[in-house]
């Protein structure tokens, strides 16, 4: 099995490109077979996620060629089966985007239905009750979400919960119902808007979407169009921590800023230096870290993806500080890795107490998720001597060549694969 090797202590410097936003990616590339016209989209980020989408997308039918690393076509056509099989929601839960774009256009879904995660319990009761409020029948049975009906009527949809994955469904079984259909209490996040910018420009009416009222006049069809997605804010918030946690000094190019504003206001409050220009973040890290008491929200509030990357920051600040995980209820299994690296944090419930200490020791550790695994590695590069990071396949999930672009900033990281790689790993650094 892969690991990556890491010897901390270089600060990380220079400037570092982020790819196209995973969490849009998925939502849009699902949207793209609600057209049976060819759909370019591009700025696509290579991860394991989106092309398990893809593959999934495949098995139903749909043609997707890949023009080069971040530009795809996808054509829908041919679509011969409205199943999508438990292998590849067992990889990637968003392939349940699938149901509201196959419902959206045919009338009908069948979709393994997602199990746990390990960040915590994930129910899609706001998804069905979407479903079902457009008057498609919803039923489990076998293991599987099992959507129809002969039509989608438009209709007022009120959240229980803000939740990016059932705004997004909705808004796609909602594109081409009869009538208008209102989504009160919808998730704001980026992507959601990425979403709706990406349906309007296949003919979809969207109008509120990054506010909480969403309203979609249904059209009879979509067209195809050409497409770019928008940067992924979780991968520079996690270069941007990264740059505070090792003292660096680095710029995320290709960013929307105004996106980064939660994570930004973070930085600037335990000490970092911050320039912004129009597409691009610049973290100066030259003072000692200060510590600040930090609660995850919906968008515009601190993303939840990034409460790892700021739990390990604040490890190292002055000071108590105090983090609290609003959204999902088993987002610190991390807190034990970084305990074996020397952290000193205390886990109640959903809130973390964080003492901080003077450095992390480099270990033997394991990735329990994607942004805890991507934290890990930061933590790692500011360790003194070397660590270990098992289970990486989570990372890469969401990461696309996470340590080729740490290593272009400095970072002393490698994927190994055999003990020998690592002997020869630390003989190198040393
Ligand atoms: C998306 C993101 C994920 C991010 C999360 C929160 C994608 C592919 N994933 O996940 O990276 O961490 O938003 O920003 O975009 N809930 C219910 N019932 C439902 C749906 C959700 O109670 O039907 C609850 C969840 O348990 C959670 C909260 O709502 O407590 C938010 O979840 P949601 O926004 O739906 O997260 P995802 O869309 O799964």
């Amino acid at each position: 099995m892969e690991q990556y090797a890491i010897k901390g202590g270089n600060p990380l410097v220079g400037e570092v490109e982020i790819g196209g936003a995973k969490n849009a990616a998925l939502a849009i590339l699902a949207a793209a077979v609600m057209t049976d016209e060819t759909v370019l989209i591009e700025n696509v980020p290579d991860v394991r996620d989106t092309n398990v989408l893809l593959q999934a997308m495949e098995s139903v039918g749909v043609i997707v060629t890949k023009i080069d690393r971040h530009t795809i076509k996808v054509n829908a056509a041919q679509v011969h089966d409205l199943i999508i099989e438990d292998d590849y929601i067992k990889k990637i839960r968003a392939s349940y985007y699938l149901i509201g774009a196959l419902l959206g256009k045919y009338r009908k879904a069948e979709v393994a239905l997602p199990g746990g995660c390990n960040i915590g319990l994930r129910p899609i009761d706001q998804h069905i009750k979407g479903f079902r409020a457009l008057g498609a029948n919803v039923r489990i049975e076998h293991g599987l979400i099992i959507t129809e009906t002969d039509k989608l009527i438009g209709s007022h949809v009120y959240m229980d919960v803000v939740s990016v994955g059932a705004t997004i469904n909705v808004m796609m079984a909602a594109v081409m119902a009869e009538g208008q259909t209102t989504v009160e209490n919808a998730a704001k996040e980026p992507h959601v808007v990425d979403l709706a910018n990406f349906l309007n420009s296949m003919g979809a009416n969207i109008k509120g979407a990054g506010t909480d009222v969403i309203k979609i006049k249904g059209v009879p069809r979509l067209h195809g169009t050409e497409y770019t997605i928008i940067p992924d804010q979780i991968e520079a918030g996690t270069f941007m921590f990264a740059a505070a946690v090792t003292k660096g000094d680095v710029t995320v190019k290709n960013v929307i800023p105004k996106h980064l504003e939660s994570i930004s206001a973070k930085l600037l409050e335990i000490g970092c230096e911050l320039e912004e220009s129009d597409d691009a973040v610049r973290v100066v890290a030259s003072k000692p870290l200060g510590h600040t008491h930090v609660k995850t929200l919906p968008y515009p509030g601190f993303p939840t993806d990034m409460q790892p990357q700021i739990t390990v920051a604040l490890g190292l600040s002055g000071g108590t500080s105090i983090v609290t995980e609003s959204i999902f209820e088993n987002r610190f299994k991390y807190v034990d890795e970084l305990t074996r690296m020397g952290a000193n944090i205390k886990v109640e419930s959903n809130t973390a107490i964080i003492d901080g200490v003077e450095k992390y020791t480099g270990a033997s550790i394991s990735a329990p998720d994607l942004r805890a695994g991507a934290a890990l590695v930061i933590a790692a590069l500011a360790a003194e001597g070397t660590t270990t990071i098992d289970d990486i396949q989570y990372i890469e999930r969401g990461y696309e060549d996470f340590d080729l672009k740490l290593q272009s900033l400095g970072a002393q990281i490698e994927k190994i694969s055999t003990e020998r790689e690592l002997q020869k790993f630390k003989l190198r650094v040393v």
